[in-house]
C-alpha cells in the first residue's frame, strides 16, 4: 500500500512524495488515519493550532513547525485542557533550534482555547 504525502519527506523515494507503508512500522492493526501538515487546513484556512503558531510568533525557521503543530494536534485531541506543564511533557521529543519553546507552549495553549 502506498500513500502520497509531501509532509513527511524523510520517508519518501527520492523526494517523489511516494511513501512506501511497508518500510514504516506500526504496532496498529488494521486501518489507521495519518494526517500530515497538509491535511490540517481545510478550504485554504489554517487550522487554529496552526493559527496559533503563526500568532504567537512560534514559528521560526519553520524546521520544527510540522512536527510541532501534528504533536499539539495530537495532545489537544486527547487533553483539550492542558496545563503549560502538560505541553512541555507532550513536546519534549521535539526539538526546535530558534524558538526557546516560550512562544510554542504559547501557541498551544491559545490553540486549546480556541478549540474548544
Ligand atoms: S522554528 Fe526553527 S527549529 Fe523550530
Amino acid at each position: 500500500m502506498k500513500i502520497n504525502t509531501v509532509g513527511v519527506p524523510l520517508l519518501c523515494k527520492e523526494g517523489s512524495g511516494e511513501v512506501d507503508l511497508p518500510h514504516l512500522t506500526s504496532p496498529y492493526k488494521g486501518e489507521v488515519e495519518i494526517i500530515t501538515i497538509e491535511g490540517l487546513s481545510k478550504d485554504g484556512r489554517l487550522h487554529p493550532i496552526q493559527q496559533a503558531f503563526m500568532d504567537c510568533g512560534a514559528v521560526q525557521c519553520g524546521f520544527c513547525t510540522p512536527g510541532m503543530v501534528l504533536t499539539a494536534k495530537a495532545l489537544l485531541d486527547k487533553n483539550p485542557n492542558p496545563t503549560r506543564e502538560e505541553i512541555r511533557k507532550a513536546m519534549a521529543a521535539n526539538l526546535c533550534r530558534c524558538t526557546g519553546y516560550q512562544q510554542i507552549v504559547d501557541a498551544i495553549e491559545e490553540a486549546a482555547k480556541k478549540c474548544r
